[in-house]
């Protein structure tokens, strides 16, 4: 069986092929990251328009790459929430045209159970149950989950997502979207101890990181780094050090949670997804937490992290695959802004 994934979910166009072996056969992303940097984050609209001139090359170049014909696709999945309406409205309607023209079946994805099963590109057959942490733009949520596409909330952040605080630090020290990537690459030279960041002390497994948003405001603001009088290279040093306590503070708090879990939920593992799963500090903590408290690690490479249409296709196959062999319960694909996943 080929299944055909695509993801228009925020400010990638995406489109990936894979085989229900798990064997990846094409894997195509477009950026509009340099189109929306200037405006500091994404715009709704201008995503949209961008997705409808780059969806059907996108699913074009995925097809050609894959060695197969369009006519071979036996499946798509498609990312059907929640998101940026105007952006899901193009790839839920791209996906659902190429169903009946086909005559396919399409099934409609979670974007955050296609963020999970970015794990099974790598790792096909973790150790279950897992403690999972989806960290990305929009989301902070820790799962308990028995299985790929099987789980449950234990909890999430009660304000701003972890990658959002990152991307905000770095916007007030006048970064570009995204922020998080600088933040990492910066507080590599950087002294984490330099400053002191709170840490939030919520009940059992909440998150919250507008106060470490606001003590960074505050940092920054004593320290006046904008000032026209200081050198460059002592305003870099400044930032690299803002940003690795800054950076530091966010994934202690996210590292507080899950040994939390850890130790309560009694699991096999731990898996950690989405786009500040790519941040080299997280992940050494990760591993060394893991390697502790004696659970596997599941962490995929960084460019399955970050918004990619091959775990769609992979959330699509296991979906599929519950549906049993009749099928008859395939629900019809709709976009949904607000889809709460479980
Ligand atoms: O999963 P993703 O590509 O899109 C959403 O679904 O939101 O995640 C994007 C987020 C952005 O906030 C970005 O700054 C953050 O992931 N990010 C990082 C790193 N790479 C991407 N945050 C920290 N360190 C990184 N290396
Ligand atoms: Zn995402």
């Amino acid at each position: 069986m080929i299944i055909l994934g695509i993801e228009t979910s925020c400010d990638e166009t995406a489109a990936a092929v894979i085989r229900d072996d798990g064997a990846l056969l094409s894997n195509v992303i477009s950026s509009q990251v340099n189109l929306h940097r200037k405006y500091g984050g994404v715009v709704p609209e201008l995503a949209g328009r961008s997705h409808v001139e780059a969806i059907g090359l996108v699913v074009l170049e995925a097809v050609q790459k894959s060695g197969y014909l369009l006519s071979q696709i036996n499946l798509v999945a498609v990312t059907a929430g929640p998101g940026l309406i105007g952006a899901l409205l193009v790839g839920v309607s791209f996906a659902k045209s190429l169903s009946y023209a086909l005559k396919i079946p399409v099934v409609g994805v979670h974007h955050l159970a296609g963020h999970l099963a970015s794990v099974a590109i790598e790792y096909p057959s973790p150790l279950f149950p897992c403690v999972a942490l989806v960290v990305s733009g929009g989301h902070t949520q820790l799962y308990h989950l028995s299985d790929f596409g099987s789980g449950h909330l234990l909890g999430e952040t009660l304000d701003d997502a972890a990658g959002e605080a990152f991307d905000k630090m770095a916007r007030r020290m006048g970064y570009d979207y995204p922020g998080g990537p600088i933040m990492d690459q910066l507080a590599q030279q950087g002294n984490p101890e330099k400053f002191r960041f709170p840490s939030p002390n919520l009940p059992q497994y909440q998150f919250s990181f507008s106060g470490l948003k606001t003590a960074f405001k505050r940092i920054l603001e004593t320290l006046a780094i904008g000032d026209a009088t200081l050198p460059s290279d002592e305003r870099r040093r400044l930032h690299a050090d803002l940003a690795a306590g800054g950076q530091r503070a966010i994934v202690e708090s996210l590292m507080k949670k899950v040994v939390l879990a850890v130790c309560q939920e009694k699991v096999k593992g731990i898996m950690v997804v989405g786009g500040v799963a790519a941040n080299s500090l997280l992940r050494r903590r990760v591993r060394e937490e893991g390697e502790r408290l004696g659970v596997a690690t599941y962490i995929p490479s960084p460019q399955y992290c970050t918004d990619n249409a091959v775990m769609i296709a992979m959330a699509g196959l296991v979906q599929y695959n519950k549906y049993g062999s009749e099928k008859m319960a395939i629900p019809p694909v709709t976009a949904n802004p607000n889809w709460k996943w479980v």
